[in-house]
């Protein structure tokens, strides 16, 4: 997506993948720096540790709690996140509709990416917001964000033991967009994210997880079978590289040469 996108835009650079190992974030991007990276995205599991290793941090992104974009400013670190942004061009472009207007579940709500699209449904003054997440740990730091940056929503939690068959199928009948934010449906032997039959047709289902080729995911088959609306990763991914692309070169984004680009990779 990002290398069409710069030769269409005539820009002499490439964009290249680098694994980095956790608690190693601050020493990579300051090695990225001064090779003359002009900017990184920051992929699972390194959002967090990324937040604390720039020099700079956006406002929003700092409302969000994670950076998943850096743009290098005069040697210097900025930090954004494109997972909330991203996420609310995505709903439009898949759904024609505002999150404003919508209940919200969101499976996976205490990662980058979860925690990121909670906050930002938050700030949109979403309609309802159920959380949902496996682990405990971060609860009362979400819930302080959440009381400090968008007060008048009163989160409902169900974490870990209460993410069972019941409690999330009368949880998913009260609301209208249902995000998995969770990794699950990365790969196909993934456990299921959901009991077969919770899903209604009236859905919106937006999954992050893609799977290179158009392959559905789990829950994009489970979607289909309750005849629900259905968007995977892949334009949530496209419009977040728009937003990394404008932070970079200050300019629009080719979005349908990006478009392109990440067709022909993910069927390659
Ligand atoms: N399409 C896109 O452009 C895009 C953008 C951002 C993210 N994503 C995708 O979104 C997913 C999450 O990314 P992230 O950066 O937010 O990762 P992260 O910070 O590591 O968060 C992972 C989340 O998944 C949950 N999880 C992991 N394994 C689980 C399991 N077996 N059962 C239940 N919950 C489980 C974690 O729960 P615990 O808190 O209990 O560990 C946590 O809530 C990834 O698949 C990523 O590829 C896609």
């Amino acid at each position: 997506m990002h290398n069409p996108a710069l030769r269409h835009c005539g820009i002499d650079a490439q964009y290249v993948r680098v694994q980095v190992p956790v608690g190693s974030v601050g020493e990579a991007l300051r090695k990225f720096a001064k090779a003359g990276f002009i900017g990184i995205n920051v992929t699972i599991p390194h959002k967090f540790e990324a937040l604390d290793a720039v020099d700079e941090v956006d406002p929003l992104a700092r409302t969000l709690g994670a950076v998943n974009t850096v743009q290098v400013k005069d040697g210097r670190l900025l930090g954004y996140n494109s997972d909330g942004p991203g996420f609310l061009a995505a709903v439009d472009e898949a759904f024609g509709v505002s999150v404003s207007s919508l209940r919200v579940a969101i499976l996976g709500a205490f990662g980058g990416a979860g925690n990121a699209v909670a906050m930002q449904c938050a700030i949109e003054g979403c309609q309802k917001l159920v959380l949902v997440n496996r682990s405990v740990s971060r609860q009362l730091e979400v819930a302080a964000n959440l009381a400090e940056y968008a007060p008048s929503i009163k989160p409902t939690f169900l974490i870990g033991a209460d993410w069972n068959g019941a409690r999330i199928a009368a949880e998913l009948n009260e609301v209208d967009l249902i995000v998995n934010g969770t990794s699950l449906g990365m790969k196909p032997e993934d456990a299921p994210l959901l009991p077969a039959g919770s899903l209604l047709s009236r859905h919106l289902v937006f999954d992050m997880v893609y799977r290179a080729g158009g392959q559905l995911t789990q829950l994009g088959t489970l979607a289909r079978q309750a005849g629900a609306s259905y968007v995977d990763g892949v334009t949530l991914l496209l419009h977040q590289g728009a937003i990394s692309f404008e932070h970079w070169f200050d300019r629009p984004a080719p979005l349908d040469v990006m478009r392109a680009g990440l067709q022909e990779a993910l069927c390659a």
